[in-house]
């Protein structure tokens, strides 16, 4: 039964939500009245959903500027909970939520867990991590909200991980992708066959991951592998999710938050399927309302297909901070991980390192050798890295292929660019 709203109901409502999360971001949110009006804008002029483009954009910047509660829009004693996201440098950004954004989010997750094929009555290993981060809490009320049974398991004690969903079989995980290959080369250590576990589905995000990733991890564990796209400053994990029938990019739940796709220099509104950079403006959050915030992410929208009232973001390419421009090359990890999952005995393991050789940037790839990789097949391998490298992204690399279980493991988010150039 599809109790998605029409596409004209869906618009309908968004305008509707739209012109109130304006009007109460302007309303008790000094940093927006001030950048409203220095802008020339007033909530009133939002009249069409096309007029949100007269609006001006938020970043992570802002956020920071306002640390920590300055972009909260209740009252303290009405904020339930709070988020923080750590980045790399600088201040944490802070987040917010009202009871009932706290209820909004259990119900986008709850949707989510479901479009990806939980069912009440399943139980649901949760391996992201508990604490500021979002993903553990977030996922946690989703879990309830459907009526599943919630194993907190959280990151991190590897080996406990395994025997806890070898002996209380969840039939769905949730966490992150590269975190899933710690737990697939786990099980293996101990001699577990992953594929004959009780896991049928896994919900995975948090980072960007690709289609010969997802071979990597239906094929290894014997599930349907689906992605699930948020972040803090948005609501968290929940934002948008794949539907396990079609795995074809991930459907936003558009009645709690409108998606744009701009281009990031000229920072236009781009049309129709152009790829760009994702803002987000939420439409139902009371304690942290969020005007076109600027992801950074970059994809495309597209069309609805299992859920077709809402649009699709395809997965997501890279974020723009995470660009390599190598010699005019804009390179992405993630293409990266397409060609070393097609080159035969290098596993998915690998780090990209940049540093300075002369005066020229310099791009290492250190990859993994599956176990079992006799040393001819490793130097056959690096050499057809190297090349389908140049082939498919159009530069040249150095790749070094170490021993199996020698690089770093993630037990959250993966950092994939080690930047090691000579400071400038
Ligand atoms: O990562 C929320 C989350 C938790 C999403 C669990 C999914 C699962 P932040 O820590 O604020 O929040 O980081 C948000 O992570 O802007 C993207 O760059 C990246 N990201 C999140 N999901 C995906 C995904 C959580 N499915 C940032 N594909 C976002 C690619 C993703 N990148």
């Amino acid at each position: 039964m599809n109790q998605d709203p029409s596409p004209d109901e869906l618009r309908a409502l968004q305008l509707d939500r739209l012109r109130w999360t304006l009007r109460h971001a302007y309303a008790q949110v000094p940093f927006y009245r001030a950048k409203f009006d220095a802008a020339g804008v007033h909530p009133d002029d939002c009249r069409t959903l096309e007029d949100l483009a007269k609006f001006p954009f938020t970043t992570k910047q802002d956020l920071r500027d306002n640390y920590p509660f300055g972009m909260f829009a209740v009252p303290q004693e009405q904020v339930r909970r709070i988020h923080a996201s750590s980045g790399t440098t600088g201040k944490p950004t802070v987040v917010g939520y009202t009871e009932r954004d706290i209820d909004t989010w259990a119900t986008v997750m709850a949707r989510s867990i479901h479009a990806a094929g939980g069912r009440p009555g399943h139980k649901v290993h949760v391996a992201y991590g508990y604490g500021l981060f979002t993903g553990g809490l977030g996922a946690h009320y989703g879990v309830e909200k459907l009526g599943c049974t919630v194993i907190p398991a959280s990151g991190g004690m590897t080996a406990r991980q395994v025997q806890i969903i070898t002996d209380f079989a969840p039939e769905v995980i949730m966490v992150t992708p590269s975190y899933m290959l710690t737990l697939l080369d786990e099980f293996e250590r101990q001699g577990v066959d992953p594929r004959k576990s009780s896991l049928k589905v896994g919900i995975f995000g948090a980072e960007p991951w690709t289609e010969q990733m997802r071979t990597e991890i239906e094929q290894r564990l014997d599930i349907d592998a689906v992605d699930i796209y948020g972040l803090s400053e948005v609501m968290g994990p929940g934002v948008a999710q794949e539907c396990a029938e079609t795995k074809d990019g991930l459907h936003i739940w558009e009645d709690h938050f409108f998606p744009e796709v701009i281009d990031p220099f000229t920072e236009q509104v781009l049309p129709g399927s152009e790829s760009g950079e994702m803002l987000f403006t939420s439409l139902t959050k009371e304690a942290l309302p969020i005007i076109r915030y600027r992801t950074r992410d970059l994809t495309r929208l597209l069309p609805g297909t299992a859920r077709p009232s809402f649009r699709r973001m395809e997965k997501v390419t890279g974020r723009t901070d995470d660009m390599i421009i190598l010699r005019g090359v804009n390179v992405f990890p993630t293409q990266i991980e397409e060609v070393v999952l097609r080159v035969g005995g290098l596993s998915p393991h690998f780090q990209l390192i940049r540093s300075t050789r002369g005066r020229m940037d310099h791009l290492t790839v250190h990859v993994e050798a599956r176990p079992g990789t006799p040393a001819e097949r490793r130097v056959a391998a690096a050499r057809e890295l190297v090349s389908g490298i140049k082939d498919g992204v159009g530069v040249t690399v150095e790749v070094t292929v170490a021993d199996p279980d020698t690089l770093e493991r993630s037990a959250g988010k993966m950092r994939r660019v080690l930047d090691q150039r000579d400071p400038t």
